[in-house]
């Protein structure tokens, strides 16, 4: 966990199966500890059972919160972080999360329409609720496989009714949500959608015509942490003089952890920065989304990039 951010010490309250794939998580602090209030479109990063830290955006209201509700996904081809909540984290488990932020905030708007699809609900649920206790004129579209594998239908269609649109697409390319006819013509109503990178990208393309800011994204997709081709490779520790071998399906930054040298992470996705270290000599994969390109001869995101060929030695 980063040690720039302090930590709330949580435990796992309540949790329960919204689908087959998605678990809801309720988080509550340990006694004597007030949560920071925070706004819809928020997230928290948590680290999970397994040591790996994940983000998971907050769906419940954020004025003087009790507690946390969380929703996760389990990815069947992801390792560790979002597994291990479902494996691990059972009533009573006591986990560590970072205090909210919000890179998804919502803006006044005289109308909205909000897009989901698959488990990028969370987020919109939370707008939802805020705009419709706020009075607010809003619309979701919610597409996903099917009604089996839809978090919140129940929730989502009793609260709000035929404001709720739902598609689903049974997998199906071609029946996937024809969006045109809501972008055609910009209008005089902010956008916000969360959902799988196709639905996003989908968006960004038929949008690019409407005015800056009215059409606003959230994604927590991370990039792929490990490959399918990807092979073991040695790191030597110039700091701590040990070498260590980061075998295929394993980051540097596991393999550091596991060899017991101290360093700080957050996103674990090659996004925040936090894990950057200095690059004394090897020839690297960089997979991050944070160096410039000046900075990519002497520094290293950890969490994302590899050894392109031969090994690498880092300042740690
Ligand atoms: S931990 Fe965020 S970039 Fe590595």
């Amino acid at each position: 966990m980063s040690e720039k951010i302090e930590a709330i010490k949580m435990t796992v309250k309540d949790r329960r199966s919204l689908t087959p794939s998605i678990m809801e998580f309720v988080l509550t602090p340990q006694e004597g500890t007030d949560l920071p209030g925070y706004g819809p479109g928020a997230h928290v990063t948590v680290q999970t059972p397994s040591g790996a830290m994940r983000r998971y955006s907050l769906t419940g209201a954020g004025d003087n919160p009790k507690q946390f509700v969380i929703a996760v996904k389990r990815e069947p081809a992801s390792r560790g972080g979002s597994q291990s909540m479902f494996d691990d984290a059972t009533e009573g488990t006591a986990l560590l999360v970072e205090p909210p932020e919000n890179d998804f905030p919502l803006k006044k708007a005289s109308k909205y329409l909000l897009i989901a699809g698959g488990i990028g609900i969370t987020p919109i649920f939370a707008m939802a609720r805020h705009l419709d206790s706020a009075g607010d004129d809003f619309n979701i579209i919610y597409c996903t496989r099917n009604a089996e594998e839809t978090a919140y239908l129940t929730d989502l269609t009793e609260a709000y009714g035929d404001r709720v649109l739902l598609h689903h697409d049974d997998g199906d390319p071609e029946k996937l949500y024809d969006f045109w006819d809501h972008f055609a013509e910009p209008q005089n109503m902010h956008v916000y959608c969360c959902g799988p990178k196709p639905l996003m990208e989908e968006i960004k393309a038929i949008s690019g015509h409407w005015p800056e800011g009215r059409v606003n994204f959230e994604d927590f997709k991370p990039v792929d942490v490990i490959r399918p081709d990807d092979v073991a490779f040695d790191v030597e520790l110039a700091r701590s003089g040990k070498t260590i071998t980061v075998q295929s399906d394993r980051s540097i930054l596991e393999a550091v952890r596991d060899a017991g040298v101290p360093t700080v992470s957050s996103c674990e996705s090659g996004t925040c920065g936090t894990c950057k270290t200095g690059l004394i000599s090897g020839d690297v994969d960089h997979r991050d989304m944070v160096l410039m390109d000046e900075q990519r001869q002497d520094h290293i995101m950890i969490c994302v990039s590899r050894a392109r060929s031969g090994g690498l030695v880092i300042d740690l």
